[in-house]
């Protein structure tokens, strides 16, 4: 016998059998719920989609009861151990791990695509000297919808592959473009001897040598966190991707808005958030009146909780060990022992033990690229960069899957119901 549910409406005593797939029911089968004919029918209510699957999809698998993340199969432990992030984007985008003849015709198209037309940095020059430069990337990566007008042919695979490369090929010099500008620097232009990782850092950092040598501890602990930050299944920014492609927007426009979605601090904001949190708490000594205030409710502890991770998440762990390595290069971070004493208080609380509330991604990440010499106010700029990959695969998935549509939910309306306009000298 198939799986199904019963459902019985007491209001008419009917009884219906739903079908169940894959652990779910379809929300529109509840539409044969009515009590009259001319009924719309029963809908869910799920405000911030706690409990609602918007799409099927078989990339990124997150067990959040035991801090479990798969990209397309592949545990996160493994890939930040052994792959490097161009690697990882291709699995993320493709489903496999590539050939070695694969790996290296994609690597040689993302250096080919880095560069960024002169008109990009001139329009990224009009920015204010102070403009936050998650700010400047949005709109950056916006503005490069115009400069493909190519991409609007979604339904063209070739295409598509072309604005992915463009994409992940780009995104570093954009984030480099807004650092430097920021700091008032020229521009550096890529360096295609280096990798990924290396090159972003030598569009950052170069300055007057005509070649930048990366540390390769630094520039490995940037491709960890790359490979990290690549995908997460269907967090706030990714389905910001995937609504916004729904109405066959070109990718540039629905990647601004999916990083636009990135950029608030109860997301890809949150590491930005940390930061602030400890200056503000400035001292060890005030930690246990900080976490009082956190559990009076002035406040939350950024870095800390998950939607759906509901034990330690596993890219926290990685970062935190990573932590170690990147400090033995740059010197401890010096806000590094607050964390750690937040963590050891936070984690033997009873308010956050019993609301299951583990550090995140974010609550380390933070301390390593501060170390690592970038301004707080980058830190979301490098979580987009390596996300850059999650949103185009999550897209890509989203217009080859035949069963969705233009993203459209529906409401429950509780406003004024129908009346007749009052004109102004007649309002009391
Ligand atoms: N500090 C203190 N209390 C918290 C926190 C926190 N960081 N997070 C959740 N809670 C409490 C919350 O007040 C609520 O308590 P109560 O049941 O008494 O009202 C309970 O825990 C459940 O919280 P929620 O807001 O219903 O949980 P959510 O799933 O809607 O929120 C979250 C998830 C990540 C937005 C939230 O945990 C949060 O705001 N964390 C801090 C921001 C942060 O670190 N964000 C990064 C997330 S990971 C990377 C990413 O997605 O970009």
């Amino acid at each position: 016998m198939a799986d199904t549910l019963t459902i019985t409406d007491n209001r008419t005593g009917k009884h219906y059998e739903v079908p169940i797939q894959d652990g779910t029911i379809k929300a529109t089968d509840l539409r044969q719920v009515k009590v009259t004919n001319d009924e719309f029918g029963m809908m869910t209510y799920d405000p911030a989609f706690m409990n609602t699957a918007s799409c099927k999809s078989r990339i990124t698998y997150i067990d959040g009861d035991n801090g479990v993340l798969l990209y397309r199969g592949y545990p996160i432990e493994q890939l930040a151990e052994q792959s490097d992030f161009l690697e990882t984007a291709w699995l993320i985008l493709f489903g496999e791990l590539p050939s070695k003849a694969e790996y290296d015709k994609w690597a040689h198209q993302i250096t080919m695509h880095t560069m960024l037309h002169t008109n990009i940095a001139k329009l990224m020059e009009g920015f204010r000297h102070d403009a936050h430069p998650m700010g400047m990337f949005i709109s950056t990566v916006g503005a490069l919808s115009t400069f493909y007008p190519d991409a609007k042919d979604i339904f063209s695979q070739e295409s598509r592959r072309l604005q992915t490369i463009r994409l992940i090929a780009k995104v570093p010099s954009i984030a480099a473009y807004a650092f430097r500008h920021s700091i008032g620097r020229p521009f550096n232009q890529p360096d295609n001897e280096l990798g990924y990782a290396g090159n972003f850092l030598s569009l950052l950092f170069r300055m007057t040598e005509l070649r930048y040598k990366p540390n390769p501890v630094l520039e490995r602990a940037l491709e960890v966190l790359f490979i990290l930050h690549a995908d997460h299944e269907q967090n706030c920014s990714t389905s910001t991707m995937r609504a916004i492609g729904s109405s066959h927007a070109d990718p540039y426009s629905a990647l601004a808005g999916a990083a636009a979605a990135l950029y608030g601090p109860l997301h890809g904001g949150a590491n930005e958030a940390v930061l602030r949190m400890l200056h503000e708490i400035g001292s060890i000594n005030n930690v246990p009146a900080f976490i009082k205030r956190v559990k009076s409710g002035e406040g939350r502890l950024m870095g800390f909780g998950h939607r759906v991770y509901k034990s330690y998440d596993p890219r926290a762990k990685i970062i935190k060990r990573m932590a170690d390595l990147v400090f033995e290069v740059t010197g401890k971070n010096p806000l590094l022992e607050m964390a750690l004493e937040l963590e050891r208080i936070a984690l033997e609380d009873e308010y956050f033990v019993s609301r299951k509330l583990y550090p995140n991604v974010d609550f380390y990440s933070g301390l390593i690229y501060q170390a690592m010499g970038f301004p707080v106010d980058m830190f979301p700029v490098l979580f987009a960069i390596p996300r850059t990959a999650g949103w185009i695969a999550q897209w890509e998935e989203m217009l080859n899957d035949p069963d969705q549509k233009i993203a459209r939910p529906r409401q429950i309306y509780l406003g004024a119901s129908t009346r007749d306009y009052v004109p102004k000298d007649k309002r009391k």
